[in-house]
Protein backbone atom coordinates (compact mmCIF):
# COMPACT_ATOMS: atom_id res chain seq x y z
CA UNK A 1 0.00 0.00 0.00
CA UNK A 2 1.21 3.61 -0.93
CA UNK A 3 1.70 6.59 1.23
CA UNK A 4 -1.00 7.99 -0.41
CA UNK A 5 -3.63 5.50 -0.35
CA UNK A 6 -2.51 4.81 3.52
CA UNK A 7 -3.55 9.20 4.09
CA UNK A 8 -6.27 8.71 1.18
CA UNK A 9 -7.47 5.80 3.73
CA UNK A 10 -6.97 7.37 7.24
CA UNK A 11 -8.86 10.79 5.39
CA UNK A 12 -11.87 8.88 4.66
CA UNK A 13 -12.23 6.10 7.62
CA UNK A 14 -11.41 8.38 10.50
CA UNK A 15 -10.46 12.09 9.85
CA UNK A 16 -13.53 12.74 7.07
CA UNK A 17 -15.77 11.36 9.42
CA UNK A 18 -15.14 13.54 12.22
CA UNK A 19 -14.56 16.97 10.35
CA UNK A 20 -18.24 16.10 8.34
CA UNK A 21 -20.00 16.03 11.54
CA UNK A 22 -19.20 19.04 12.27
CA UNK A 23 -20.25 22.61 10.74
CA UNK A 24 -18.36 23.17 7.77
CA UNK A 25 -17.17 26.51 9.03
CA UNK A 26 -15.80 25.09 12.23
CA UNK A 27 -14.15 21.86 10.19
CA UNK A 28 -12.60 24.32 8.24
CA UNK A 29 -10.94 26.25 10.74
CA UNK A 30 -9.58 22.50 12.42
CA UNK A 31 -8.23 21.60 9.18
CA UNK A 32 -6.17 24.72 8.58
CA UNK A 33 -4.99 24.69 11.96
CA UNK A 34 -4.25 21.11 11.37
CA UNK A 35 -2.22 21.98 8.17
CA UNK A 36 -0.44 24.56 9.84
CA UNK A 37 1.33 22.56 12.42
CA UNK A 38 1.74 20.32 9.65
CA UNK A 39 6.00 19.89 10.03
CA UNK A 40 7.77 21.76 7.29
CA UNK A 41 8.86 18.91 4.65
CA UNK A 42 9.71 19.46 1.52
CA UNK A 43 7.78 16.75 -1.04
CA UNK A 44 9.59 14.54 -3.65
CA UNK A 45 11.12 16.92 -6.84
CA UNK A 46 7.89 17.02 -8.97
CA UNK A 47 8.42 14.84 -12.56
CA UNK A 48 9.74 17.73 -15.03
CA UNK A 49 7.26 17.00 -17.64
CA UNK A 50 4.62 18.63 -15.11
CA UNK A 51 6.67 22.06 -14.99
CA UNK A 52 5.51 25.17 -16.56
CA UNK A 53 6.75 28.70 -17.19
CA UNK A 54 4.39 31.42 -16.84
CA UNK A 55 5.07 34.99 -16.78
CA UNK A 56 8.83 34.33 -16.22
CA UNK A 57 7.72 31.87 -13.01
CA UNK A 58 8.46 28.30 -12.56
CA UNK A 59 6.11 26.44 -11.81
CA UNK A 60 6.82 22.42 -10.40
CA UNK A 61 3.06 21.53 -11.42
CA UNK A 62 0.43 23.45 -12.61
CA UNK A 63 -1.77 22.29 -9.79
CA UNK A 64 -2.50 25.27 -7.46
CA UNK A 65 -4.52 25.86 -4.69
CA UNK A 66 -8.02 28.09 -5.58
CA UNK A 67 -8.54 30.87 -3.15
CA UNK A 68 -10.82 30.91 -0.08
CA UNK A 69 -9.40 27.97 1.46
CA UNK A 70 -6.50 30.05 3.18
CA UNK A 71 -7.43 33.73 3.01
CA UNK A 72 -5.45 34.58 5.42
CA UNK A 73 -1.81 32.74 4.50
CA UNK A 74 -1.70 31.03 7.88
CA UNK A 75 -1.33 27.74 6.63
CA UNK A 76 1.17 28.22 3.35
CA UNK A 77 3.94 25.28 4.24
CA UNK A 78 0.67 22.53 4.49
CA UNK A 79 -0.23 23.36 1.07
CA UNK A 80 3.80 23.31 0.08
CA UNK A 81 3.14 19.61 2.14
CA UNK A 82 0.50 18.01 -0.15
CA UNK A 83 1.91 18.53 -3.27
CA UNK A 84 0.59 22.02 -4.67
CA UNK A 85 2.37 23.70 -7.83
CA UNK A 86 1.06 26.92 -6.55
CA UNK A 87 -0.92 28.47 -3.62
CA UNK A 88 -3.74 31.38 -4.38
CA UNK A 89 -3.97 33.10 -0.94
CA UNK A 90 -7.07 35.62 -0.06
CA UNK A 91 -9.34 36.90 -0.11
CA UNK A 92 -7.34 39.63 1.14
CA UNK A 93 -9.11 42.82 1.75
CA UNK A 94 -7.53 46.24 3.06
CA UNK A 95 -8.97 46.49 6.40
CA UNK A 96 -9.73 43.55 8.91
CA UNK A 97 -13.72 42.55 8.49
CA UNK A 98 -15.72 39.21 9.80
CA UNK A 99 -17.81 39.00 6.57
CA UNK A 100 -21.00 38.23 6.52
CA UNK A 101 -23.04 36.52 9.81
CA UNK A 102 -22.78 32.64 10.11
CA UNK A 103 -24.18 30.01 8.73
CA UNK A 104 -22.23 30.97 6.05
CA UNK A 105 -20.70 27.85 4.55
CA UNK A 106 -22.62 24.26 3.75
CA UNK A 107 -21.94 21.07 2.38
CA UNK A 108 -23.95 19.65 -0.72
CA UNK A 109 -22.26 15.80 -0.38
CA UNK A 110 -24.96 14.18 -2.49
CA UNK A 111 -23.52 16.52 -5.48
CA UNK A 112 -19.88 16.82 -3.79
CA UNK A 113 -20.15 20.77 -3.93
CA UNK A 114 -20.24 23.10 -1.35
CA UNK A 115 -22.52 26.16 -1.58
CA UNK A 116 -20.63 29.69 0.85
CA UNK A 117 -21.66 33.46 1.40
CA UNK A 118 -18.90 34.13 3.32
CA UNK A 119 -18.64 38.36 1.89
CA UNK A 120 -14.42 38.07 2.32
CA UNK A 121 -14.04 37.48 6.25
CA UNK A 122 -10.58 39.21 6.06
CA UNK A 123 -7.75 39.67 8.62
CA UNK A 124 -6.75 42.53 6.60
CA UNK A 125 -3.53 43.11 5.03
CA UNK A 126 -1.51 44.38 7.63
CA UNK A 127 -1.97 41.06 9.47
CA UNK A 128 -1.33 38.94 6.44
CA UNK A 129 1.82 40.86 5.28
CA UNK A 130 4.03 39.89 7.90
CA UNK A 131 3.31 36.46 7.32
CA UNK A 132 4.01 36.19 3.69
CA UNK A 133 6.95 37.66 4.69
CA UNK A 134 8.43 35.86 6.82
CA UNK A 135 8.21 32.48 4.77
CA UNK A 136 9.33 34.35 1.94
CA UNK A 137 12.62 34.67 4.09
CA UNK A 138 12.88 31.18 4.92
CA UNK A 139 12.44 29.84 1.56
CA UNK A 140 9.86 28.58 -0.20
CA UNK A 141 9.70 26.08 -2.84
CA UNK A 142 5.93 27.35 -4.62
CA UNK A 143 4.84 30.40 -6.06
CA UNK A 144 2.28 32.55 -4.07
CA UNK A 145 -0.63 34.23 -5.82
CA UNK A 146 -2.01 36.96 -4.02
CA UNK A 147 -6.17 37.50 -4.25
CA UNK A 148 -7.29 40.74 -3.48
CA UNK A 149 -11.09 42.02 -2.78
CA UNK A 150 -12.51 45.18 -1.45
CA UNK A 151 -13.73 45.76 1.73
CA UNK A 152 -17.84 45.39 1.68
CA UNK A 153 -17.77 49.04 3.33
CA UNK A 154 -16.55 50.64 0.37
CA UNK A 155 -18.01 53.23 -1.36
CA UNK A 156 -18.43 52.03 -5.24
CA UNK A 157 -15.96 54.99 -6.05
CA UNK A 158 -13.58 54.10 -3.22
CA UNK A 159 -13.02 50.57 -4.77
CA UNK A 160 -10.26 51.03 -7.35
CA UNK A 161 -8.44 52.57 -4.41
CA UNK A 162 -8.86 49.65 -2.58
CA UNK A 163 -7.34 47.38 -4.92
CA UNK A 164 -4.52 49.62 -5.04
CA UNK A 165 -4.11 50.10 -1.62
CA UNK A 166 -3.57 46.12 -1.57
CA UNK A 167 -1.29 46.23 -4.45
CA UNK A 168 1.28 48.66 -2.71
CA UNK A 169 1.37 47.04 0.29
CA UNK A 170 1.63 43.38 -0.89
CA UNK A 171 2.13 43.33 -4.40
CA UNK A 172 6.01 42.80 -3.66
CA UNK A 173 5.32 39.99 -2.18
CA UNK A 174 3.26 38.01 -4.72
CA UNK A 175 4.75 36.38 -7.23
CA UNK A 176 1.16 37.16 -9.34
CA UNK A 177 -1.81 38.93 -8.15
CA UNK A 178 -5.34 38.09 -9.25
CA UNK A 179 -7.96 40.85 -8.57
CA UNK A 180 -11.36 39.29 -7.66
CA UNK A 181 -14.52 40.94 -9.37
CA UNK A 182 -16.34 37.60 -9.42
CA UNK A 183 -17.60 37.27 -6.10
CA UNK A 184 -21.41 36.82 -5.80
CA UNK A 185 -21.38 37.41 -1.72
CA UNK A 186 -20.02 41.67 -1.81
CA UNK A 187 -23.05 43.38 -3.51
CA UNK A 188 -22.16 45.05 -6.91
CA UNK A 189 -18.75 43.73 -7.13
CA UNK A 190 -19.42 41.65 -9.72
CA UNK A 191 -20.51 44.82 -11.60
CA UNK A 192 -16.36 45.57 -11.97
CA UNK A 193 -16.58 43.04 -14.55
CA UNK A 194 -18.35 44.99 -16.91
CA UNK A 195 -15.41 46.05 -19.55
CA UNK A 196 -15.29 49.66 -18.82
CA UNK A 197 -14.94 49.03 -15.12
CA UNK A 198 -12.50 46.56 -15.93
CA UNK A 199 -10.65 49.25 -17.83
CA UNK A 200 -10.91 51.63 -15.13
CA UNK A 201 -9.45 49.29 -12.72
CA UNK A 202 -6.70 48.72 -15.39
CA UNK A 203 -5.86 51.95 -15.43
CA UNK A 204 -5.36 52.79 -11.79
CA UNK A 205 -3.44 49.58 -11.07
CA UNK A 206 -0.96 50.29 -13.75
CA UNK A 207 -0.60 53.71 -12.78
CA UNK A 208 0.26 51.89 -9.35
CA UNK A 209 2.57 49.48 -10.70
CA UNK A 210 4.23 51.55 -13.46
CA UNK A 211 7.20 52.41 -11.28
CA UNK A 212 8.57 49.04 -10.77
CA UNK A 213 11.60 47.82 -13.10
CA UNK A 214 9.53 44.10 -12.91
CA UNK A 215 5.89 44.67 -12.33
CA UNK A 216 4.06 42.03 -10.77
CA UNK A 217 1.36 39.94 -13.15
CA UNK A 218 -1.73 40.72 -12.70
CA UNK A 219 -4.29 38.40 -13.32
CA UNK A 220 -8.28 38.70 -13.25
CA UNK A 221 -11.04 36.05 -11.66
CA UNK A 222 -14.09 35.87 -13.95
CA UNK A 223 -17.88 34.49 -12.89
CA UNK A 224 -19.26 31.69 -14.19
CA UNK A 225 -22.78 33.37 -14.69
CA UNK A 226 -21.42 35.77 -17.40
CA UNK A 227 -23.49 35.90 -20.91
CA UNK A 228 -21.37 34.85 -23.41
CA UNK A 229 -21.49 38.06 -25.05
CA UNK A 230 -20.13 39.81 -21.91
CA UNK A 231 -17.62 37.55 -21.64
CA UNK A 232 -15.87 37.64 -25.37
CA UNK A 233 -16.30 42.02 -24.41
CA UNK A 234 -14.12 40.93 -21.51
CA UNK A 235 -11.71 38.64 -23.20
CA UNK A 236 -11.30 41.80 -26.11
CA UNK A 237 -10.49 44.20 -23.07
CA UNK A 238 -8.09 41.94 -21.27
CA UNK A 239 -6.61 41.86 -24.90
CA UNK A 240 -6.43 46.02 -25.49
CA UNK A 241 -5.18 46.48 -21.83
CA UNK A 242 -2.74 43.67 -21.77
CA UNK A 243 -4.32 41.73 -19.26
CA UNK A 244 -1.92 39.03 -18.08
CA UNK A 245 -4.32 36.17 -17.28
CA UNK A 246 -8.09 35.58 -16.45
CA UNK A 247 -8.94 33.11 -13.38
CA UNK A 248 -11.80 30.82 -14.52
CA UNK A 249 -13.76 30.82 -12.68
CA UNK A 250 -15.59 31.82 -9.40
CA UNK A 251 -18.44 30.04 -7.94
CA UNK A 252 -21.90 30.59 -9.01
CA UNK A 253 -25.19 31.81 -7.89
CA UNK A 254 -26.82 29.29 -10.26
CA UNK A 255 -28.95 26.51 -9.17
CA UNK A 256 -31.51 23.79 -11.20
CA UNK A 257 -28.89 24.23 -14.84
CA UNK A 258 -26.61 22.45 -12.60
CA UNK A 259 -28.38 20.22 -11.46
CA UNK A 260 -28.36 21.10 -7.31
CA UNK A 261 -31.57 21.74 -5.55
CA UNK A 262 -30.79 23.74 -2.29
CA UNK A 263 -31.99 26.94 0.02
CA UNK A 264 -29.12 28.11 0.53
CA UNK A 265 -27.94 31.37 -0.75
CA UNK A 266 -24.52 32.33 -1.78
CA UNK A 267 -22.09 30.49 -4.61
CA UNK A 268 -22.20 27.38 -5.30
CA UNK A 269 -18.34 25.16 -5.82
CA UNK A 270 -17.70 22.15 -6.77
CA UNK A 271 -18.51 19.33 -9.14
CA UNK A 272 -21.50 20.39 -10.41
CA UNK A 273 -19.63 23.57 -11.98
CA UNK A 274 -16.72 21.37 -13.79
CA UNK A 275 -18.96 21.67 -17.53
CA UNK A 276 -19.34 25.49 -17.19
CA UNK A 277 -16.02 26.23 -16.65
CA UNK A 278 -14.39 23.98 -19.46
CA UNK A 279 -16.83 25.70 -21.77
CA UNK A 280 -15.63 29.26 -20.25
CA UNK A 281 -11.91 28.26 -20.37
CA UNK A 282 -12.41 26.86 -24.32
CA UNK A 283 -14.22 30.24 -24.96
CA UNK A 284 -11.62 32.56 -23.66
CA UNK A 285 -8.98 30.10 -25.18
CA UNK A 286 -10.94 30.33 -28.39
CA UNK A 287 -11.82 33.93 -28.58
CA UNK A 288 -8.01 35.60 -26.84
CA UNK A 289 -6.35 33.33 -29.41
CA UNK A 290 -4.31 31.74 -26.56
CA UNK A 291 -2.29 35.29 -26.30
CA UNK A 292 -3.57 35.14 -22.87
CA UNK A 293 -3.15 32.34 -20.48
CA UNK A 294 -5.98 31.28 -18.38
CA UNK A 295 -6.21 29.12 -15.03
CA UNK A 296 -9.37 26.67 -15.00
CA UNK A 297 -10.59 26.33 -11.55
CA UNK A 298 -14.03 24.70 -10.97
CA UNK A 299 -14.97 21.45 -9.71
CA UNK A 300 -11.77 19.37 -10.35
CA UNK A 301 -11.38 16.39 -8.73
CA UNK A 302 -9.20 14.03 -10.70
CA UNK A 303 -6.60 14.21 -13.21
CA UNK A 304 -9.13 13.60 -16.10
CA UNK A 305 -10.54 17.03 -15.20
CA UNK A 306 -7.37 18.58 -14.84
CA UNK A 307 -6.22 17.23 -18.11
CA UNK A 308 -9.11 18.22 -20.07
CA UNK A 309 -9.06 21.59 -18.80
CA UNK A 310 -5.41 22.46 -20.01
CA UNK A 311 -6.71 20.68 -23.26
CA UNK A 312 -9.17 23.09 -23.33
CA UNK A 313 -6.92 26.01 -23.05
CA UNK A 314 -5.67 26.35 -19.11
CA UNK A 315 -2.10 27.00 -18.72
CA UNK A 316 -2.62 26.37 -14.57
CA UNK A 317 -5.59 24.89 -12.84
CA UNK A 318 -7.14 25.24 -9.25
CA UNK A 319 -9.27 23.52 -6.75
CA UNK A 320 -10.70 23.81 -3.83
CA UNK A 321 -13.47 22.00 -2.91
CA UNK A 322 -12.40 18.74 -4.22
CA UNK A 323 -10.27 18.83 -1.30
CA UNK A 324 -12.76 18.58 1.25
CA UNK A 325 -14.45 15.14 -0.52
CA UNK A 326 -11.02 13.75 -1.69
CA UNK A 327 -8.42 14.38 1.06
CA UNK A 328 -5.07 15.42 0.78
CA UNK A 329 -3.76 12.92 -0.85
CA UNK A 330 -5.80 13.86 -4.16
CA UNK A 331 -2.76 16.15 -5.68
CA UNK A 332 -0.16 13.71 -5.79
CA UNK A 333 -2.73 11.51 -7.16
CA UNK A 334 -3.62 14.36 -9.50
CA UNK A 335 -0.14 15.03 -10.45
CA UNK A 336 0.99 11.37 -11.32
CA UNK A 337 -2.34 10.78 -13.54
CA UNK A 338 -1.55 13.44 -15.25
CA UNK A 339 2.23 12.39 -16.19
CA UNK A 340 0.65 9.22 -17.52
CA UNK A 341 -1.77 10.96 -19.49
CA UNK A 342 1.11 13.18 -20.64
CA UNK A 343 3.02 9.96 -22.11
CA UNK A 344 0.02 8.16 -23.13
CA UNK A 345 -1.05 11.28 -25.39
CA UNK A 346 2.79 11.43 -26.51
CA UNK A 347 3.13 14.85 -24.99
CA UNK A 348 6.53 15.88 -23.69
CA UNK A 349 5.09 19.08 -21.64
CA UNK A 350 1.85 20.54 -19.70
CA UNK A 351 2.39 23.46 -22.01
CA UNK A 352 2.21 21.16 -25.66
CA UNK A 353 -1.10 20.18 -24.77
CA UNK A 354 -2.38 23.30 -23.66
CA UNK A 355 -5.45 24.10 -25.91
CA UNK A 356 -5.35 21.64 -28.12
CA UNK A 357 -9.29 21.09 -27.74
CA UNK A 358 -10.09 24.04 -28.69
C1 LIG B 1 -14.29 30.20 -2.48
N1 LIG B 1 -13.80 30.87 -3.62
C2 LIG B 1 -13.20 32.10 -3.48
N2 LIG B 1 -12.69 32.73 -4.57
C3 LIG B 1 -12.06 33.92 -4.45
O1 LIG B 1 -11.59 34.46 -5.44
N3 LIG B 1 -11.96 34.51 -3.21
C4 LIG B 1 -12.45 33.93 -2.09
O2 LIG B 1 -12.30 34.48 -0.99
C5 LIG B 1 -13.12 32.70 -2.21
N4 LIG B 1 -13.70 32.09 -1.12
C6 LIG B 1 -14.24 30.84 -1.23
C7 LIG B 1 -14.72 30.19 -0.09
C8 LIG B 1 -15.26 28.91 -0.20
C9 LIG B 1 -15.78 28.23 1.03
C10 LIG B 1 -15.28 28.26 -1.45
C11 LIG B 1 -15.82 26.86 -1.59
C12 LIG B 1 -14.81 28.90 -2.57
C13 LIG B 1 -13.95 30.27 -4.97
C14 LIG B 1 -12.83 29.31 -5.30
O3 LIG B 1 -11.58 29.97 -5.35
C15 LIG B 1 -13.08 28.64 -6.66
O4 LIG B 1 -13.11 29.63 -7.65
C16 LIG B 1 -14.40 27.87 -6.70
O5 LIG B 1 -14.65 27.27 -5.46
C17 LIG B 1 -14.39 26.80 -7.77
O6 LIG B 1 -13.40 25.82 -7.51
P1 LIG B 1 -13.74 24.40 -6.79
O7 LIG B 1 -13.97 24.71 -5.35
O8 LIG B 1 -14.94 23.86 -7.46
O9 LIG B 1 -12.50 23.58 -6.99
Amino acid sequence: MSAVSIIDAIYRHLLQRYLFARDAERAHRMTLRMLAALPAFTPPRDRPELGIKLWGIDFPNPIGLAAGMDKDAVAIGGWVTLGFGFAELGTITPRAQPGNDPPRVWRVPERRALINRLGFPSEGMEAVAPRIERIRKAGISIPLALNFGPNSDTPPEGIAADYTALIERLGRLADFIVINVSSPNTPGLRNWQSPKKIGELFEAIREHAGASPRPTPVLVKISPDLERNELFRICETALALGVDGIVACNTTVVREAVGVSSPHPGGLSGRPILIRTRELIRDIYTHTRGQIPIIGVGGISSAEDAWLDIRAGASLVELYTALIYEGPGLIVRIKSGLADLLRRGGFRSISEAVGIDR
